[in-house]
Parts: C-alpha cells; sequence; structure tokens
C-alpha cells in the first residue's frame, strides 16, 4: 500500500500500484466511473470499467458515495484530463465502508461548518491548513532546540495569575478552586536559574468575553525566557525565530498555500531585521496617517489592524507606558514612565502576535509594583524567592500560534486557524 503522492510519477507509468482511502469526488456515466480517491498526501482519479472489473464490481463501484472508505489496486496511468495528471485504472478493490450521505457540501453556513468541524476537517482547504499548522509549531520548536534551549513543561493548573484576575478562568479543586494558566511565563522564569534557555509550547486560557477575530478562550502558547538577555536582545532573538518559522512554511509547503490561496511572495519578503518603533513615536505617526489615537491610549483590534496596513513586515512595538501593561516588566532606567517591552505586530491588518520584554529582576522594586496591583505577597512567594537567590537580568516573550497560524495563511478568524475553537459561545465538538 502506498500513499498517492508518492505513486503519482511518470517512472509508475503502466505499472500496477496499491493505494487507499477516501472518495472526494464521483462522477459515473454508466460505463464509465471517475472516482476522485483521496488519502493524507493529495487526491488521484481512477477508473472503473468493464474493461478490467465484472459488471457487478463496477455497480458497486459506480454506487459509491462521497468519503466511503476504500483500498484499490489497478495499473497508473499518465492522464493529462486527470485533475492530478495521473489516473488508476481499477484492476481489484475492498470497501471498508459506503457511507449515507456525507453532511458536509458547498456554500453551507459558518456555524454548520463549526457544529461539523470533526468532518469538515477533511476538507482539502482545512487537510492544507492543518499540514501548515503542524510545520508552524515544529518549527518553533526546532529554532529553539537548534539554539541551544530546553523545552520544559510547566502546570495547567496554578494557583497565582500571570496577566490578571479578569480572564482567569476558575476550575473546583477538590473544594477550592484552582485558576488554567494564562501563561506559562512565572514558570519559565524559574527555570533560568538552571537551563538558563527555555522554552515550551503549552495552552492558555484566557476568559474573554470579548468576541473579536482573534481572540479564543483555549488558544496554544509558544512561550521562552532566557537569562542575561535586555528587552532589544530579546527582539533580535524573536525576529530570527518569526523569519525562521515563515521560510520553513514557504519551503515546505508550497502547494498548501496554493491549495488555500495564500500568496507566497508575501510571505517570501518576511526576513529579518523588523522595524523597532516607540509607542511615543507610534502615536505621532498615527497621527499623521489620520488614526484617532493619543499618547495614553491602549491599542485594541482595530487600531493595530490600521497600524499594520501600513506594513508589509511584523513591527515591533516598545517602550509602552507602564499603565498599560501589567507589574513584572522592567520600568526604563532613563524614562520609568515606560517599561522595556515590546508587542509584536503582524501584517496586513492582523496585530499583536508576540508580547514580550524585560522582567523586573530587583526584590524591592517587584514587590511595590505588587502592592500596587493589590496581589497577595504570600502567593507568590515563589515568584518572589526568585529575586533573592541570584537574581539576574531577564527577558522572554509570549507568541500566540493560533493568531501566527491565521497570519501566515491569510484567515479571516482565528477560528479558522486552530481545528476545535473554543470561544464565549462554543465548546462542541
Ligand atoms: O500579551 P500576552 O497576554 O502576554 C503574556 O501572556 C506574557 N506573560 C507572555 C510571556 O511574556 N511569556 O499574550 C501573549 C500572546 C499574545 O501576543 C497573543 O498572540 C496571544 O498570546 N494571545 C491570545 N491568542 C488567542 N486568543 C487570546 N485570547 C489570546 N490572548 C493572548
Amino acid at each position: 500500500m502506498s500513499l498517492i503522492r508518492d505513486i503519482s510519477a511518470d517512472t509508475n507509468e503502466g505499472k500496477e500500484v496499491s493505494v487507499r482511502g477516501w472518495v472526494y469526488r464521483i462522477r459515473s456515466s454508466g460505463k464509465l466511473a471517475f472516482i476522485v480517491l483521496r488519502d493524507s498526501s493529495g487526491i488521484i482519479q481512477m477508473l472503473s470499467s468493464t474493461r478490467s472489473l465484472t459488471e457487478e464490481q463496477h455497480k458497486e463501484l459506480s454506487a459509491l458515495t462521497v468519503e466511503s472508505s476504500l483500498e484499490v489496486t489497478g495499473i497508473l496511468h499518465k492522464d493529462n484530463r486527470a485533475a492530478t495528471g495521473y489516473e488508476i485504472e481499477i484492476k481489484s478493490f475492498k470497501i471498508y465502508q459506503r457511507n449515507e450521505n456525507f453532511p458536509i457540501s458547498k456554500d453551507l453556513g459558518e456555524e454548520f461548518l463549526l457544529d461539523n468541524r470533526h468532518l469538515w476537517l477533511r476538507s482539502r482547504e482545512f487537510t492544507a491548513m492543518m499540514k501548515i499548522r503542524s510545520t508552524i509549531f515544529k518549527a518553533f520548536a526546532d529554532f529553539y532546540y537548534n539554539n541551544g534551549y530546553y523545552q520544559v513543561q510547566p502546570p495547567i493548573m496554578v494557583s497565582t495569575a500571570t496577566e490578571g484576575g479578569s480572564t482567569l478562568f476558575k476550575v473546583p479543586f477538590f473544594g477550592e478552586e484552582v485558576s488554567l494558566s494564562q501563561s506559562s511565563q512565572f514558570y519559565l522564569e524559574t527555570f533560568i536559574f538552571s537551563l538558563e534557555k527555555v522554552f515550551t509550547i503549552s495552552p492558555s486560557f484566557r476568559a474573554e468575553k470579548s468576541r473579536t477575530f482573534r481572540h479564543l478562550t483555549e488558544y496554544w502558547h509558544a512561550e521562552a525566557e532566557v537569562a542575561w538577555v535586555e528587552n532589544e536582545g530579546m527582539m533580535d532573538i524573536e525576529e530570527k525565530m518569526i523569519e525562521y518559522i515563515v521560510q520553513e512554511v514557504v519551503k515546505n509547503h508550497e502547494e498548501e498555500l496554493k491549495i488555500i490561496g495564500r500568496d507566497i511572495e508575501v510571505l517570501k519578503k518576511i526576513k529579518a531585521p523588523f522595524p523597532r518603533i516607540r509607542y511615543s513615536k507610534l502615536m505621532e505617526m498615527a497621527k499623521d496617517w489620520g488614526l484617532d489615537l493619543k499618547y495614553g491610549d491602549d491599542l485594541g483590534a482595530d487600531e493595530e489592524r490600521a497600524i499594520t496596513a501600513h506594513f508589509d513586515k511584523p513591527v515591533f512595538v516598545t517602550h509602552f507606558p507602564t499603565e498599560l501593561k501589567t507589574f513584572y516588566h522592567m520600568p526604563d532606567p532613563e524614562n520609568p514612565k515606560e517599561i522595556l517591552c515590546h508587542d509584536l505586530l503582524a501584517p496586513e491588518g492582523y496585530g499583536e502576535v508576540i508580547g514580550g520584554g524585560e522582567r523586573i529582576w530587583d526584590l524591592d522594586l517587584l514587590e511595590s509594583r505588587m502592592k500596587e496591583f493589590n496581589l497577595p505577597k504570600d502567593d507568590y512567594y515563589w515568584y518572589l524567592d526568585l529575586r533573592k537567590y541570584g537574581s539576574i537580568p531577564h527577558s522572554g516573550f509570549g507568541l500566540g500560534l493560533d493568531r501566527l497560524s491565521m497570519w501566515i495563511m491569510h484567515l479571516d478568524n482565528i477560528k479558522e486557524a486552530i481545528p476545535y475553537p473554543r470561544t464565549v459561545r462554543r465548546t462542541r465538538p
């Protein structure tokens, strides 16, 4: 048994081949039936006729329906009329299951397709998207392994918030409550004192009520933390990582990008370095572009969409005002009203995919910032301990892999970028 991709070659002309999979399309005209078979590697046209099959066998094949499962042995022919240039003349076959009508067809509504994601994910488009997504996850890990990082596994059930209480999911826990992790950052920070360079790919949870094109309640979070690195050095690493991921997609997925209609030329241009713009400067630029933004305003999806439409590469926004970000960010020693942090905004209107920066590593400063945020010292005793024993400068970041996938594949909504989206209104299937 072979994969369709592997047998589809001129060198197999006239040879006997065996493949198995699912009916992608079928067209029968009595004497002839053209069955397009699909497997994980691609599609191929097959011909059923009484030239090489009995009347009975031909009838059985002609009556197959979309998504029926079967295996087939036959002779491979080059045929320019067939969709992929090859055709198998069927000599023998085994049907595993003949379906009733498959519920998914063209032009169905978004909610119906989401309710039936378990079936819709067999479509060619979705299969292409999942292959690209798989490469994005692999490339992230490869980049960090290639650069001497260790992968670590922080817990998901936690008792400390990293990104504020308003988006915490609470879960009953033996008569008490725990939260689902919003970010592995604090746990990654614990590892830098032994491993120095660490990363993780873990699910993160946000009780996001906002229904925007880029918010999930459960998303895949790729995070890294590095000893001895400052804000600028962190951005040097991240831009190389983003370039690596995008160029791995370009290298491995020309066919899949074509299937989903993504312009590969746009992706080929994603090469480091990326522009770095201070928040204060960006506000001036925004004014010139006619956007209604002033110093102190936070950047939401709409603002970022308007800003990134002006760039064809990702852009770092740095030095946000202190009050726009949470407590652990390091104030800029030259201007403590701003912090040494960065967001990376993806181009073409997509906006923030990374949030990161330098961490406060001085105990007194961290404690005073936590006081401003009313955070109980007891809950964070272990995070504070890191500033007591061999504290060092360090930085890190979190990258939303679903958001990155959405941009790389140029999708309209983050729900298309993840197989089973979880949002305020959706926990099925
Ligand atoms: O900017 P955020 O909240 O930063 C953190 O969680 C840091 N503690 C990460 C770190 O430094 N280790 O989230 C980081 C990224 C965002 O830039 C975005 O890409 C993604 O996580 N993200 C979401 N993706 C999908 N749905 C949501 N609701 C998301 N919230 C954040």
